[in-house]
């Protein structure tokens, strides 16, 4: 067992990039170039253009903006207005699955495939399932989370799975989170000029905002896609661009929402396609994914993921990808000119996301099965298209056991139960393991990349250190996807751990570093922390777990690290969130909010030091309970 080391990765996106230069394609790499030394000001947070008598930009000699705001409250608007286009991004996303579970027929496309967990959240929000049947059920508990969203009073109905003590905690704060977009509205109005400029009410805003997302949308998004397409299960599958096969037809998925993906997959395996591909010259059809998309597939179906965010130009510089099939976020805009260089259809699918030199193809759930055969049938088309000239799929992939759902973990670690834990279907055998300190404690891995930092490099490397010294990782998004190509959820990566989480890993026949799910799915790692919390009857504070975005870059990984913060869990960042330009902000963040959350942000560029600080605080957090 080897892992893939970054270099060898580095290697292959310099060979794509060799073809890139071939037929003049552009690519981030060249951007990033372009676009440095980023701006000062941006980078600090201190340039203000919220209002048309600016922008105004602190220096100091200047250290107010025409308007009189000071340097804090420029930076905590601007950070209130990131986490609110963070928390519109998911929640959106939350919105859409439970419109498509709204739309839920037996016969159509979209069935409930998990009506369990249906009925659980039914039961929760005391809604009558006796003698219901099951689309009823369905259609009615996905009104109900629709309007959640605008829910006149009241707080976000998911919020009550949280402990108690964090919800007192909240209460007193001021930051339970209401209907999410009022919450997301409150954000915009605050931020308006002439309105709030004090950084302690920026903040907090900032924490409603967020836990309207995490404890709102994004679980929206998590529940419903499991009530949809089925709660995830450990399955096997491989990542890396190596997934791609030169013989068939290539349909690459990108982006977060499961809706369109999984029907191409349905399509996609359709015999009647098969049989029409192989009529066009083609061996068969793989589809893979690059970022959230493809981790919803690929823990659902077993999917391939032929890479994370900073490799979505590569799968098509491979020559070799016929169509790459974007829903929303994340999708860079370069994948138009890109496309263009090669026979590659880029196809656009969401009135959200509509950009230039794109095939628009309107994904409506009504129609999605039409669409989706439609847009199967134009990747099978196009690939007598294909320079072969141009093909080239870097032979690289690594085996990966992904799939696990809360209901996973808590299934599959009974199975390290021993005689002293006899509850099973609980966290309690995690949480004994945690005690006995054969595990220390547990790092929640997430976030993107960015190319301020070698694609992947804190990923990995973080990871590596922790399970060395028992600390299991959870991880999700692009985060997740790293630690994939690397090799580090193949079984056998256990060899890389500590004795302890070694011993676990073998007799739980898992990989140390669980494939939590796509950035929605952070919500499964909040109601673990939730039920860790009620098992042990210890505080979500108290638990040796923090969380960790080290490559982070957009909006939507500020309004998480804050609905993490606020829930508890200490938030390790890798890149600064542009509020350097005022020490009060940075002084509220990473360590005042401490007063109102019990738990508070560190940001640390050195891979050493933010490894170090990580298992400092887990220890800390073991000290203080005496295991
Ligand atoms: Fe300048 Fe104030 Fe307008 Fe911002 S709101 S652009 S600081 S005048
Ligand atoms: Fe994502």
């Amino acid at each position: 067992f080897k892992l893939t080391t970054i270099e060898e990765n580095e290697a292959i996106t310099n060979r794509l990039l060799e073809t890139g230069a071939k037929v003049g394609a552009d690519s981030w790499q060249l951007r990033v170039k372009n676009q440095t030394p980023h701006c000062k000001f941006g980078e600090q947070g201190v340039c203000c253009r919220i209002c048309s008598m600016g922008p105004c930009r602190i220096t100091p000699k200047a250290p107010r903006g025409i308007c009189g705001c000071d340097a804090h409250g420029i930076v905590g608007r601007n950070f209130l207005r990131f986490t609110a286009g963070g928390c519109a991004a998911h929640s959106d996303h939350g919105r859409e699955i439970a419109h498509t579970l709204y739309q839920a027929k037996p016969e159509g496309p979209y069935k409930v495939k998990d009506p369990e967990k249906l009925i659980r959240i039914a039961k929760e929000w005391n809604i009558e399932t006796e003698g219901k049947d099951i689309y009823d059920l369905a259609h009615e508990v996905a009104y109900v989370a629709l309007g959640e969203y605008g829910k006149i009073e009241g707080y976000q109905n998911f919020t009550s799975r949280a402990p108690e003590h964090t919800r007192e905690l909240w209460k007193k704060a001021e930051i339970t989170p209401r209907a999410v977009d009022r919450e997301i509205a409150t954000a915009m109005h605050m931020t308006h000029m002439g309105n709030t400029s004090k950084p302690e009410a920026l903040v907090r805003q900032s924490f409603r905002t967020g836990l309207s997302d995490g404890w709102g949308g994004s679980m929206t998004g998590t529940e419903f896609s499991d009530v949809l397409f089925g709660t995830p299960t450990p399955i096997e599958t491989e990542a890396n661009l190596g997934v791609m096969v030169a013989e068939n037809v290539n349909i690459v998925v990108h982006g977060h929402d499961p809706s369109l993906s999984e029907l191409i997959c349905e399509y996609a395996d359709d015999p009647e396609m098969i049989a029409y591909a192989k009529s066009k010259g083609a061996k068969g059809i793989t589809v893979s994914g690059v970022c959230c998309t493809s981790n919803e597939v690929a823990m659902r179906r077993g999917i391939p993921m032929a890479g994370n965010f900073l490799q979505q130009e590569n799968v098509v510089l491979t020559g070799a990808c016929e169509a790459i099939v974007v829903d929303v976020q994340c999708i860079f805009p370069a994948l138009g000119p890109l496309s263009k260089c090669f026979h590659t259809k880029f196809v656009t699918t969401s009135p959200i996301c509509q950009m230039p030199d794109s095939d628009f193809v309107r994904f409506d759930a009504a129609t999605a099965g039409e669409n989706a055969k439609a847009i199967v049938k134009m990747a099978i088309d196009n690939f007598e298209n294909r320079n072969p000239d141009l093909v080239y799929i870097p032979d690289t992939k690594q085996k990966a056991t992904v799939g696990y759902s809360l209901e996973a973990i808590v299934k599959t670690l009974d199975g390290v139960t021993n005689s002293q834990v006899d509850e099973t279907g609980t966290t309690k055998p995690l949480l004994q393991c945690i005690t006995s300190g054969v595990i220390r404690g547990a790092v929640a891995m997430v976030g993107c990349n960015n190319p301020k930092i070698r694609p992947d490099y804190l990923h990995v490397e973080l990871m590596k250190k922790m399970i060395a010294n028992d600390i299991v990782i959870i991880a999700s998004g692009c985060s997740a996807q790293a630690a994939a190509k690397a090799g580090l959820m193949d079984k056998a990566a256990k060899d890389l751990c500590g004795a302890g989480l070694k011993r676990v890993c073998e007799l739980a026949d898992i990989p140390p570093v669980l494939h939590m799910g796509s950035c929605v799915d952070i919500s499964r790692m909040l109601m673990l922390a939730a039920e860790l919390s009620k098992d042990s009857g210890l505080n979500i504070s108290q638990l040796p777990v923090v969380g960790c975005a080290p490559e982070w870059m957009s909006e939507k990984a500020v309004s998480i690290g804050n609905y993490v913060v606020a829930t508890g869990l200490d938030t390790f960042l890798g890149v600064d969130p542009y509020v350097s330009g005022s020490d009060q902000m940075c002084e509220l963040l990473t360590n005042g909010v401490r007063d109102w959350v019990e738990a508070a942000y560190t940001v640390e560029k050195d891979l050493d030091k933010l490894g170090d600080l990580m298992i400092e605080r887990i220890e800390e957090k073991r000290a203080a309970l005496g295991i």
